[in-house]
């Protein structure tokens, strides 16, 4: 299968816009889901690892280690048939209080020899209240195959100082649909965005979403839903101290680490600037903070390891230094649709999860 992808199908694809293209997998996705026949046969297949147990987080049960990371789906449109590929949770987004357009195209740009991608999108999404209409018809919380993340980010339009405001809003018309949300102040596509890292606006935005958190838990009926920060690989050590403390001291639920990076390795300079890099060259970036992270936490605060998977050995170095699931987007792209159920299965192997 791996061969068929990479020597036949992938040649052709990659002859194409990448955009484009991920607009066509999307549309072919959704036909997918549209089969249930197939979907349910595919789940059975792929989802959960022959005589595996599922893993226990945040109050949720994954089928699997890996899970679908942020910017595949923005427009919570094909996160259904995401379990048909064998991912055991899929994180949808990042979605903003108001809706954009994103950055001028092209935005996307693909890097065989160092399987890799630079991305610029900014947050193209429809806004959080239409992902939230959306997702109201589809199926709910409890009845799906797989967990759903939300991940929230800020629009382009708030400033900075309001962020807090509009992250809470986005957080109040979705929290009824996702499993976890994501807080998104990592992604470097959005001016800014970053600086909600530092201490004071992290402070204020987490305590925030802690609040709010609190009242959806506190309405009939509702569920508290974990909140994770998804962290940037360019933080230095004593600057991800900071966000730590601020985490473990608003109580939430995990972190993801990484997002993609502002930085271009040795070789990799002359690759498009601004954007930000992920597949294979973020891979020790992002090991580096997973292994930081656990540390300095010893093993506390729940850890979903993400970038630069693009084989199962990959993954498993991630389970290694203390990440208990992961997520991958790049490496599907080089590796091709099978890819997750592959390491899902190497991974419910390596971590023996069996009964
Ligand atoms: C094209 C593209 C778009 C992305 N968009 C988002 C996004 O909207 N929000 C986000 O949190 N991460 C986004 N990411 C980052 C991924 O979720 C992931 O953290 C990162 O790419 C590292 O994993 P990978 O090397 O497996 O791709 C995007 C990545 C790519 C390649």
């Amino acid at each position: 299968m791996d061969f068929l992808y990479e020597k036949l199908l992938r040649p052709l694809l990659f002859k194409c816009n990448p955009e484009a293209i991920h607009d066509q997998t999307i549309s072919a996705l959704r036909l997918l889901e549209a089969i249930p026949f197939a979907t349910r046969l595919l789940e059975r297949i792929n989802l959960r690892p022959p005589g595996s147990k599922p893993v226990r987080l945040f109050g949720l049960d994954f089928p699997n280690r890996v899970g679908l990371a942020a910017g595949y789906d923005k427009h919570a449109q094909a996160w259904p048939a995401m379990a048909a590929l064998g991912f055991g949770h899929a994180e949808i987004g990042t979605i903003t209080l108001h809706g954009q357009d994103g950055n001028p195209r092209p935005r996307v740009f693909r890097h065989p020899p160092a399987e890799a991608i630079v991305n610029r999108y900014g947050f193209p999404n429809p806004g959080a209240d239409v992902v939230a209409r959306r997702l109201a018809q589809a199926p709910g919380k409890g009845v799906r195959s797989i967990p759903l993340g939300i991940n929230i980010g800020k629009s382009k339009v708030t400033p900075l100082e309001n962020a807090a405001k509009d992250y809470t809003g986005s957080f109040r018309l979705l929290a009824d649909y996702a499993d976890f949300v994501v807080v998104n102040i990592s992604s470097p596509n959005t001016q800014n965005l970053r600086d909600l890292q530092g201490r004071a606006l992290l402070d204020n935005l987490l305590g925030s979403l802690r609040d709010t958190a609190r009242d959806h838990a506190a309405k009939p009926g509702a569920k508290p839903v974990p909140i994770l920060l998804k962290i940037a690989p360019d933080l230095t050590f004593p600057q991800l101290d900071d966000v730590l403390e601020s985490v473990c001291a608003h109580g939430l639920d995990g972190i993801i680490a990484t997002n993609t990076t502002i930085s271009r390795p040795p070789g990799l300079e002359h690759l498009e600037s601004p954007g930000g890099l992920s597949g294979r060259p973020l891979l020790e970036k992002s090991l580096s903070f997973v292994r930081y992270i656990a540390r300095s936490t010893q093993g506390r605060l729940p850890i979903i390891g993400s970038g630069g998977i693009c084989d199962v050995e990959a993954a498993a170095r991630f389970m290694d230094e203390g990440a208990s699931l992961v997520q991958l987007y790049t490496g599907m792209i080089y590796r091709g649709p099978w890819f997750p159920a592959k390491v899902a299965r190497a991974l419910a192997w390596h971590h023996r999860d069996f009964p």
